[in-house]
């Protein structure tokens, strides 16, 4: 996969051509990107958390307000509860798992990002996934699944979930569609179903061989 050379951005093609993980994770986390208003409320560049090496990815939204000042993706209430969900089938997020986003800086009072900004960020996400190349994608909530695989209507989130499909852009990879955790906070209730889905993760991630 490879990326549009920006005639007009020398650090946006130096990150984008990165020879692996650590240098790009290094390089967009201090190249200063302004290429979208997002850059100018935040602290950090919030790259990822958990390990490159896992071959399970989840993908969120953006950063929220402890994420953006930690510097880490979902350290706030939302990644502690998608931790202890791991936790109960026997997966750690940091060990077995890469956790990233949309967009990589906060948007504001924790909107949805718009369009243009996830437009922007997109490359960097691509990037991700090629160097990291994970068998794996989990996307949590619908802004995931609108930008990485947009093609794929839905109507709902309920039709969603739990689906496990494949991408033509992304050979090899199995994708499923997660409830977003911030959903579970906002309504408890959706815990038990997602359960169901981790389950069933859990059981790819045994047939694929990818985890302990
Ligand atoms: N929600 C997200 O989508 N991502 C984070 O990093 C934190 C909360």
């Amino acid at each position: 996969m490879s990326h549009q050379f920006d005639l007009f951005d020398d650090g946006r093609n130096e990150i984008l051509s990165s020879p692996d993980y650590g240098v790009f994770r290094d390089r967009l986390v201090s190249s200063g990107c302004m290429r979208c208003p997002l850059s100018e409320g935040r602290t950090h560049i919030v790259v990822d958390r958990g390990n490159p090496e896992a071959r399970l990815m989840f993908i969120g939204e953006g950063p929220g307000e402890n994420e953006d000042r930690e510097g880490l993706a979902f350290v706030g209430r939302a990644g502690k509860l998608m931790d202890a969900l791991m936790a109960e089938i026997g997966l750690d997020t940091n060990r077995d798992s890469l956790i990233v986003n949309v967009v990589k800086c906060r948007p504001p009072q924790n909107r949805a990002p718009r369009e243009e900004e996830a437009g922007e960020c997109l490359p960097y996400l691509k990037k991700q996934i090629e160097l990291v190349r994970p068998r794996l994608i989990a996307l949590l909530g619908a802004t995931a699944l609108k930008y990485i695989v947009p093609r794929r209507e839905v109507s709902s989130m309920e039709q969603a979930v739990g689906k496990i499909f494949k991408c033509p852009e992304y050979p090899g990879v199995d994708f499923m569609v997660l409830y977003h955790p911030a959903y579970l906070l906002y309504d408890p209730r959706k815990k038990r179903v997602m359960m169901e889905h981790l389950e069933l993760l859990k059981s790819l991630l045994l047939e694929k061989g990818i985890t302990a």
